[in-house]
């Protein structure tokens, strides 16, 4: 739950700052868990002050430009339903979550897995891997503040200037450089992970090396994909 209210706080945050009392809500959450069940939805277990910094800091809220919007057509013809993960399941970060853990890398971790999914997409499942969260989060200055927050366009930005390594989650210590921060707080496929610390995570080095604590053949600047930003979007059909 905590990433998917970030990636939208990335998007929106003055809209979700004003509904993040009734985001909160008892209703509310009875509402998410009664329309859905993939996941269930509870109250935070922060403080309002320290869930705002971790939405974003205020300073990082900066509006698109307009010349970062394009203009689509959008086709005639939607069908009904459309479940991403039925269509490219050869995908392997198609139907993944990741854990950005205690740190304000929401910018990071949604860029990330959503450049993962495109770039599977894009080249019809001959790159199928998971792009590195932690390079971006530790790498990118331009991006804004590390664990502090930062903007999704820069990070994709980022992607197409500097190019980014293969990395997965903590656990799986997949790729170059795997996110270092581990899970806290909570049970997952049957692990218990320690409290949160009571202070946030201190974003992470940035460092030209792989760090993965699994053997991994590729060096750094070798395992770099570069993003391109290109009008033609495949999609299957
Ligand atoms: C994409 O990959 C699938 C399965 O690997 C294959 O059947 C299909 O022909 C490919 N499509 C294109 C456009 O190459
Ligand atoms: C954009 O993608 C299409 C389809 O994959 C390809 O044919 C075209 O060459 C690409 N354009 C650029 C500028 O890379």
């Amino acid at each position: 739950m905590k990433c998917l209210l970030l990636f939208f706080a990335c998007c929106s945050t003055t809209v979700l700052a004003s509904n993040l009392h009734q985001l909160l809500d008892f209703h509310e959450i009875s509402h998410i868990n009664s329309i859905q069940n993939s996941w269930t939805a509870g109250p935070s277990k922060l403080a309002f002050g320290k869930f705002q910094r971790r939405l974003m800091r205020s300073e990082h809220v900066k509006p698109h430009k307009s010349k970062d919007i394009l203009d689509r057509k959008v086709l005639e013809t939607i069908p009904e339903s459309y479940d991403v993960r039925d269509y490219w399941s050869q995908c392997i970060s198609i139907d993944n979550i990741r854990d950005q853990s205690d740190c304000g890398s929401c910018w990071a971790v949604a860029a990330a897995e959503t450049i993962s999914d495109r770039l599977c997409i894009a080249s019809n499942g001959s790159i199928n891997t998971f792009v590195s969260a932690e390079d971006l989060l530790s790498c990118c200055t331009s991006c804004g503040d590390g664990c502090d927050g930062g903007y999704p366009l820069q990070a994709w930005r980022y992607w197409v200037k500097q190019g980014l390594v293969s990395g997965g989650s903590y656990e799986s210590q997949y790729g170059c450089k795997p996110y270092s921060i581990a899970p806290c707080g909570q049970t997952v496929n049957g692990v218990t992970w320690p409290k949160c610390p009571a202070q946030e995570e201190a974003t992470p080095e940035c460092v030209s090396h792989c760090t993965s604590k699994n053997p991994y053949s590729s060096a750094y600047e070798k395992d770099k994909h570069y993003g391109e930003f290109n009008d033609s979007i495949p999609y299957s059909s």
